[in-house]
């Protein structure tokens, strides 16, 4: 006895016309015509289902928060970070545990169910760190949520956060975080690389750090990250989040520190609807993106994953929850259009994260957890292009939300009467 049926599924991998089998919440079996007694049959009627998505960077302690104490007007990071800095001695457990929760609402009705979230320890008092530790827990059921320790005000150049961020590990936050460009010199971003690098081997933990978040061709952190890396032992465990001074630097630069990257399997985490807001902005005329290399990366074997990094919070106003938002700008800001990128990027904000993530029993095989999402759309490349509607998300085998598909109805004399956005999928443009 199964206890739900899906019949009819699109799979990112171009199977089209599968069956997935779920019972005990994992998936029992997946092929075409499964003849099998179902608790519940739901039909996904040709279109994609996908395993659910997974966002690779955020800052959960600051979601919602936008116009607290007031907006960012000029829009930079630098004024960002300072009006955190103001909202943080006024936050409260509970305000940042209900504006938490009230954001994981949103992800998982858009299919969302694995966040690794940064989270500020820069206060001693540690209030957000006991804030999303609880929301942590609460959101299990339906989210994985992963924690950083995240020095914001660096952890050298503010002097409690070296404390601060072991007690946070004590206190069971997952990963250890860093921000080595925002340190005082080249040399302290440097030391706090080692340090923070040296503590995540001793604790077994795994590292993700904003790393180059500057528009500073000669900001070095990401290569002193891959040495460090390789001389703690730490391949395939560590992330630069934003890399953003990689679009900058010197092109034969980057051709020795590419490969290095890959060589400690550095993992990269760009954000690029937040990196396309925020960099560039000491530039006149031309404008550089402020993306890091994702193709050039993605080529060298490197493991890519595209973060939202902020939803309505003080450095950017915008954010939906969605990750296909997030690989829209991406096929925009670095000219990854064809239907192969498509599907690569589709990969980095669902597999690739998840494999980042380190998450146990991800994915669409027989014996992964039955965590999917149905889309209204028939491929991956499709999805990102239409940002459709998650007709049903699925955690667990049980249904835990549902969107009615979006159809429109036309009064137009000799047309069709109505239109369906997924129907005019180009299925000869392979
Ligand atoms: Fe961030």
């Amino acid at each position: 006895m199964i206890d739900l049926l899906i019949r009819g599924a699109s799979l990112p991998d171009g199977r089209q016309g599968q069956d997935i089998a779920i019972r005990g919440g994992r998936i029992a079996d997946v092929a075409p015509g499964i003849d099998a007694e179902a608790g519940r049959v739901l039909d996904a009627g040709g279109h994609l289902v996908s395993p659910p998505f997974v966002d690779a960077h955020f800052h959960m302690d600051a979601t919602l928060s936008l116009g607290l104490p007031r907006m960012n007007v000029s829009g930079t990071l630098l004024e960002g970070i300072a009006l955190w800095g103001e909202l943080r001695p006024t936050l409260t457990r509970e305000a940042v545990v209900e504006r938490a929760l009230l954001y994981c609402d949103l992800a998982v009705s858009k299919g969302l169910m694995a966040v690794r979230s940064h989270v500020d320890v820069s206060d001693p008092a540690l209030v957000t760190v006991e804030a999303l530790l609880e929301v942590r827990e609460r959101v299990a059921p339906y989210l994985d949520l992963q924690l950083v320790a995240f020095p914001q005000d660096g952890y050298f150049r503010h002097p409690d956060a070296a404390g601060a961020l072991e007690r946070a590990l004590d206190m069971g936050v997952d990963v250890v975080g860093g921000i080595p460009h925002f340190e005082r010199t080249m040399e302290a971003g440097r030391a706090s690389v080692e340090a923070l690098c040296r503590i995540a081997a001793e604790r077994g933990l795994r590292v993700d750090m904003h790393c180059d978040e500057t528009d500073d061709p000669l900001s070095r952190h990401v290569e002193t990250l891959a040495e460090q890396t390789l001389r703690f032992g730490l391949e395939g465990r560590v992330a630069g989040s934003h890399l953003t001074s990689m679009h900058s630097m010197d092109n034969y630069y980057a051709s020795k520190l590419v490969p290095l990257m890959a060589e400690a399997r550095l993992a990269a985490i760009p954000n690029p609807l937040i990196n396309i807001m925020i960099q560039g902005r000491h530039d006149t005329y031309p404008r550089r993106r402020g993306l890091t290399r994702i193709p050039e990366l993605i080529e060298a074997g490197i493991d890519v994953a595209l973060g939202q990094d902020c939803v309505m919070d003080p450095w950017y106003s915008m954010g939906t929850g969605d990750l296909l938002d997030v690989a829209h700008m991406a096929v925009h800001a670095a000219q990854m259009g064809s239907q192969a990128d498509k599907g690569t990027l589709f990969d980095a904000v669902t597999t690739v994260p998840a494999r980042i993530l380190g998450l146990e029993g991800y994915g669409l095989a027989p014996g992964c957890h039955a965590d999917m999402v149905i889309l209204q759309a028939a491929d991956p490349a499709e999805a990102i292009r239409l940002r459709p509607a998650r007709l049903a998300v699925i955690r667990r085998g049980r249904v835990v939300a549902e969107t009615a598909p979006e159809i429109a109805r036309l009064a137009l004399d000799g047309r069709p009467g109505t239109v369906d956005p997924a129907a005019y999928a180009p299925r000869h443009a392979r």
